[in-house]
């Protein structure tokens, strides 16, 4: 067993990733198993999420950096109690949709017989339109399906360094625009998505926790790499987003119980949401934290 403390958790730039099999292990108190050897952790359920000191909280932040996905089990909360907690990992965003009826920090995730379709099905990374696009989301579930309606992440670290030299490096010279869609208008409560304005983000984007370098291009969101014609564009992005779903030695999948708490980092991982479950009920709450304008640090 390695834990993280030995791996320079905590430094600056200590990216603990490359060319690293990371075991289950203890850091500041949290234990984990982890769900492959280098993407995605399972916390033990010896301590509550609301139990933790900020010590804890902290560590479970550069956990999430290290690792992309964080998860844990029989998380009881009430949805005040997740915005609160929201708040001690950040600045939340929030949404006015909720009139009242939840904190405005939690976006409602839902699904039932009626549904013709969810929020998520399909890859991408959390508000990726936004001038600071979110850095951890944390989803809370509480009505689930008998089976399915998993969610499956794909860590960009490893798509990046899947690619070869010359790839990895024409990618680093280019920027992607990405536009708001239908979810971000839910968010901001604007009326129309011609009123949100689009951004330019680097195509790669380096973890400000811990240097690892991601591709920061998904298909929820980008509309075109701007440097390039519009038939590179697609091709190239085409090529990156075939990447991500097949490949499935850089993904992980969680199947969710009724208080099964995720983190996810957006910086470096895209996720999608199975919707094989109609028509079954599943409901649950995410809190959205604002991270910072991507970069790319050579
Ligand atoms: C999302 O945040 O995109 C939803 C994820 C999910 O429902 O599993």
């Amino acid at each position: 067993m390695r834990t993280l403390d030995s791996l320079t958790l905590g430094s600056k730039w200590g990216s603990t990733l490359a060319g690293k099999k990371i075991g289950g292990g203890e850091t500041q108190g949290l234990q984990y198993n982890s769900i492959t050897p280098r993407f995605g952790v399972e916390l033990g359920v010896d301590k509550p999420l609301l139990a933790l000191d900020d010590e804890e909280v902290g560590a479970l932040v550069q956990l999430a950096a290290e690792r992309g996905v964080v998860v844990a089990r029989d998380q009881d909360m009430t949805p005040q109690q997740q915005a609160d907690f929201a708040h001690r990992l950040g600045s939340p965003l929030t949404t006015p949709v909720n009139k009242g009826k939840l904190p405005e920090e939690l976006l409602l995730i839902q699904a039932n017989e009626k549904s013709k379709g969810v929020a998520g099905n399909g890859w991408h990374s959390d508000v990726s339109s936004a001038v600071k696009p979110p850095g951890l989301s944390m989803l809370r579930m509480d009505i689930v399906p008998d089976a399915g309606g998993d969610t499956l992440f794909a860590d960009m670290r490893q798509v990046f360094e899947s690619l070869s030299p010359a790839m990895q490096n024409f990618l680093q010279t280019l920027h992607a625009r990405h536009e708001p869609r239908g979810h971000y208008l839910y968010l901001s409560g604007a009326k129309r998505l011609d009123e949100l304005p689009s951004v330019e983000h680097p195509v790669v984007r380096s973890h400000p926790l811990t240097g690892d370098k991601a591709i920061y291009v998904n298909d929820g969101f980008v509309a075109k790499i701007v440097e390039l014609s519009g038939s590179e564009s697609r091709a190239l992005l085409n090529m990156l987003y075939d990447l991500v779903a097949y490949a499935v030695n850089f993904q992980c999948r969680v199947r969710w119980q009724p208080n099964t708490v995720v983190f996810w980092d957006n910086r470096v991982v895209q996720h999608h949401a199975a919707f094989d479950y109609w028509p079954e009920r599943r409901r649950g709450y995410r809190a959205t934290i604002e991270g910072e304008a991507p970069i790319l640090l050579q």
